[in-house]
């Protein structure tokens, strides 16, 4: 459907915008405000709140909110909260969190926890003056932010230092402050967004009236002040490891060396083919996504530096890593994770707030630990499947219940389909036939 175009838009409260939406489909979708107003909130109030984090608000978009018990990490057990609606991912979650509770469970280490916010500017002076004058430009840029740094500061954070980087061979005139924040508990964003704008404000300020500076090398042009969502000194490793014969027994009576090598193999692949790599990352964001989603911190960010992350050597590749040495079987993930325990949604969104309190209200570090943790489960999952029994048994498993909900099978019929199915390949048009067969009998 194509839709008109309208002007003041904004302007409408909510009933008003359903109902120019609905002018724009002629005679159908008769039942879409009952529809977009039956996903409201009840609480009033926290239904404004909820309208007030994005623009032009008319509903709410419902997700599955699930529980992923029994992470054992760093000798701590964990029930974490994931948002997600692909079938099988907090089920694969579970699983692998259990098998690895009986093993020792999750290390976590924190590599770094140091964020980049970069001011690309252009100037056209010489450029060993703005290296000579660098120590001093850097003195004035930390002392005229202080009024925005010092909270940060009191907290154990703020500008921990901050780089001229010189892009002339590339552009001509180009160059960047590149700036090392650390922000505590909170992701960061408008703490080093505010930072980096005052700081292109001095910079501009600083050249006009230095007496080292030529008049016609007074002018900077401030290109764009922003954080960067690249973040490769913010990462965590999470680890799991036992010995190779601790492993067990699997699907189809694979032995335990066998797994081992098949699974590192597995993980080999997708450190040489990008196309492997790409599916192998997207199956630890399953897990990543999906926590970072329930504590209101920011998917597409952490996505973002996962990939650059992933890419880091010249070849997208594998995130994770596994090595079977002396009789030990290792898998461990190292993930860039710039997130946030204070601050933007994560106390406003009251799921995210009791995703937090479920989680025992962590630091910022603790919960890159959790979130790590988290990935590299799935990732095992998904690897212990396919080197096993193949994906699509546990993932149609689960799809076999959206596909009775879609055909609004009553208990019975659910009950009798599960039982039929459980040792046969699912698919939609077998799941239809056999319910179209026990509903004629
Ligand atoms: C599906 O969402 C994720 C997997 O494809 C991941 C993988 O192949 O490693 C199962």
């Amino acid at each position: 459907m194509n839709s008109k175009s309208v002007a003041g838009f904004s302007k409408l409260n909510k009933i008003q915008k359903i109902a120019w939406l609905k002018e724009q489909f002629d005679d159908q979708n008769e039942d879409l405000h009952d529809i977009l107003s039956s996903f409201w909130l009840n609480d009033e109030p926290m239904q404004k709140v909820v309208d007030g984090f994005s623009e032009n608000t008319v509903s709410n978009f419902v997700m599955p909110y699930g529980l992923a018990p029994n992470f054992l990490i760093d000798g701590e057990i964990f029930c974490v909260p994931m948002v997600i609606e692909e079938s099988s991912v907090v089920a694969a979650a579970s699983s692998a969190a259990k098998y690895w509770m009986d093993r020792g469970g999750f290390k976590t280490q924190i590599l770094g926890t140091s964020k980049i916010g970069q001011v690309h500017f252009k100037w056209f002076g010489n450029p060993s003056l703005i290296v000579q004058l660098f120590p001093e430009i850097k003195h004035a840029l930390i002392q005229n932010a202080s009024p925005i740094t010092e909270n940060m500061v009191k907290r154990g954070g703020g500008v921990t230092d901050i780089e001229l980087i010189d892009f002339t061979k590339d552009i001509e005139g180009l160059y960047q402050l590149r700036v090392h924040f650390e922000t505590c508990d909170s992701m960061g964003a408008n703490f080093i967004n505010s930072t980096l704008e005052n700081f292109a404000n001095t910079l501009e300020d600083f050249f006009v009236d230095h007496p080292s500076v030529n008049d016609k090398d007074r002018d900077v042009d401030i290109i764009m002040s922003i954080l960067s969502n690249y973040t490769p000194q913010c990462v965590v490793r999470a680890e799991v490891s036992c010995k190779v014969n601790e492993l067990g027994t699997f699907a189809n009576g694979m032995m335990a060396e066998q797994l081992a090598e098949k699974f590192k193999t597995a993980v080999q692949i997708a450190h040489i083919d990008p196309y492997r790599a790409t599916t192998h990352n997207k199956g630890i964001f399953n897990g990543i996504d999906a926590v970072i989603l329930a504590t209101g911190n920011d998917f597409r960010a952490t996505e973002a530096a996962g990939h650059t992350y992933a890419a880091k050597d010249g070849i997208y590749k594998s995130l994770s890593h596994c090595e079977i040495k002396d009789g030990i079987f290792r898998f461990w993930l190292d993930i860039p994770l710039a997130i946030g325990t204070v601050g933007g949604l994560t106390s406003l969104h009251p799921l995210a707030k009791k995703t937090l309190e479920i989680l025992g209200n962590p630091s910022a570090e603790k919960l890159m630990r959790i979130i790590a943790s988290v990935g590299l489960a799935q990732n095992f999952a998904a690897l212990r499947s396919l080197v096993t029994t193949g994906i699509q048994q546990g993932h149609m498993k689960m799809h076999i219940m959206n596909i009775l909900n879609h055909l609004q099978a009553n208990d019975s019929e659910v009950d009798q389909t599960l039982s039929y199915f459980a040792d046969k390949t699912v698919s939609f048009s077998a799941v239809r036939d056999f319910i179209a067969k026990i509903r004629i009998n």
